[in-house]
């Protein structure tokens, strides 16, 4: 898949963001160089281009064991992600539910557990503008049934369990998530 012009165009940031509270963690303590097409920085601007310039995503056992995650890095660098951090990694049953804690409830906790330790993952940290909104655009819905032509679930997923990858669904998550899988030496700065 050579071309991802098919792709939905992605949500800018609204100036009403501008000053939105910053956010701890890991990713926060990160100096973020800001992108030529933004407006020049002011020290309101800082903690506004540290918060929603980054996201965790995880690329899946399924994907993962495929040999899909190249095609995959490679679609969300075509998307203007640019990668922080990295690790490739085989996760235990306490890591998984632990990631996943929020859904212990749902009656798909056990097989979602299940099959993200059924082999390596690999997650990672991904920057770009907007990158939380931006990402979940790129990656499509939860059912790669459902999801939108060039996304990542529609290219790679086979269903709404096995569906290729993660991503984190808010700025909250996205530096919980990062937190999770990285030590703030593991990011690049810059
Ligand atoms: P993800 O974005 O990783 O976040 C939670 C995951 O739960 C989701 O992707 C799916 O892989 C999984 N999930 C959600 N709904 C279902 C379901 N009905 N059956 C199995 N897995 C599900």
């Amino acid at each position: 898949y050579g071309d991802h012009r098919d792709l939905p165009s992605f949500p800018t940031r609204r100036s009403s963001d501008l000053h939105r509270t910053p956010i701890a963690g890991p990713l926060a303590e990160q100096p973020i160089r800001r992108m030529p097409d933004e407006a020049p920085r002011s020290h309101l601007d800082r903690n506004h281009t540290m918060a929603g310039r980054r996201t965790l995503t995880i690329i899946k056992p399924d994907a993962f064991g495929a040999g899909k995650a190249g095609l995959i890095i490679a679609l969300l660098e075509k998307s203007g992600f640019r990668i922080k951090a990295a690790r490739v990694m085989h996760l235990t049953t306490a890591q998984a539910g632990e990631f996943y804690g929020v859904h212990r409830e749902r009656g798909f906790f056990g097989e979602l557990v299940e099959f993200m330790t059924s082999g390596p993952c690999m997650p990672l940290i991904l920057e770009r503008d907007d990158a939380v909104a931006t990402l979940r655009t790129v990656i499509g819905a939860t059912d790669p049934a459902e999801a939108a032509e060039g996304t990542v679930r529609k290219l790679y997923a086979e269903s709404k369990g096995k569906n290729a990858i993660h991503a984190s669904d808010s700025d909250e998550n996205a530096v919980r998530e990062a937190g999770f899988f990285f030590a703030e030496s593991d990011v690049l700065a810059g």
